[in-house]
């Protein structure tokens, strides 16, 4: 099955709006019309109308990093699904930093899987493990039970879902999984979407690594025949490093 690899830009809460526009026509310059790879760029949600502009026209997809479950109401501070719709086309869910910082469930992440798929939107489903319970040999059931708990109540695997798998020891610390352990964990996340829905579905299913991917480690990844690309924090914040990155997917 050949599957188009995605690059995504998660730039976390970075950047003021100057920076953040200097960045996306730094972007657009850069990697528009690339050919081979999706590119998704996730500004911070006060810059997705920005985003929305400056890449408007260009081949680079705008993604949300976050959304809440409910379409309107009185909730306070929060964006939905059908608001992002126009400006973003993915959205990021159930992020590591959504999970442990704010105390997101599984089922906070199967409520807005749902609003995103209502919407119309793409989800870019993160999954990952905790370093005590990677060394506590705890990764496959707890990647199993966050698919499990993502999924709730699915008959079927959506087809436009990314699902990145983002060991939690990985992010912004500098130590990025071995090339040989991401494609193994890659591997391991496609073996429980097999079990879970039917094996069509799961080898068409994209699956990205993330966790310190770098201009210099990126290509290794991209080498993994489960790898379908990466989800990128901190490199994604330098133009240079992006394209580098995105390059490295190119075939
Ligand atoms: P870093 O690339 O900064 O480790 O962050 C990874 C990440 O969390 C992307 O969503």
């Amino acid at each position: 099955m050949a599957r188009t690899p995605v690059i995504g830009g998660n730039w976390k809460m970075n950047t003021t709006r100057v920076e953040a526009q200097a960045l996306l026509r730094d972007l657009r310059t850069r990697l528009d019309a690339l050919a081979g790879v999706e590119v998704v760029v996730c500004p911070p949600a006060a810059w997705l109308g920005d985003a929305a502009d400056v890449l408007g026209g260009s081949s680079i997809e705008v993604g949300a990093q976050n959304v809440y479950w409910e379409p309107k109401g009185a909730f306070t501070g929060e964006v939905s699904a059908p608001m992002l719709v126009g400006t973003a086309t993915q959205v990021i869910i159930g992020h590591s930093e959504r999970r442990h910082v704010f105390g997101e469930t599984d089922e906070a992440t199967n409520r807005k899987l749902r609003a995103v798929l209502e919407a119309g939107l793409h989800p870019i489903l993160a999954i990952g493990e905790l370093r005590e319970e990677a060394e506590g040999g705890q990764t496959e059931a707890v990647l199993r039970r966050q698919i499990t708990g993502a999924f709730e109540g699915f008959d079927a695997l959506p087809g436009d879902l990314v699902v990145a798998y983002e060991p939690v020891w990985a992010i912004g610390t500098g130590l990025a999984a071995t090339a040989e352990d991401a494609q193994e964990r890659c591997a391991m996340v496609r073996r429980i979407l097999t079990e879970r829905f039917d094996a069509s579905s799961a080898d068409a299913c994209r699956i990205q690594y993330g966790g310190s991917v770098n201009a210099g480690n990126a290509a290794g990844f991209a080498a993994g025949a489960d790898i379908d690309g990466v989800l990128v924090g901190g490199a994604s914040l330098d133009g240079a490093a992006f394209e580098a990155i995105c390059r490295a997917f190119v075939a």
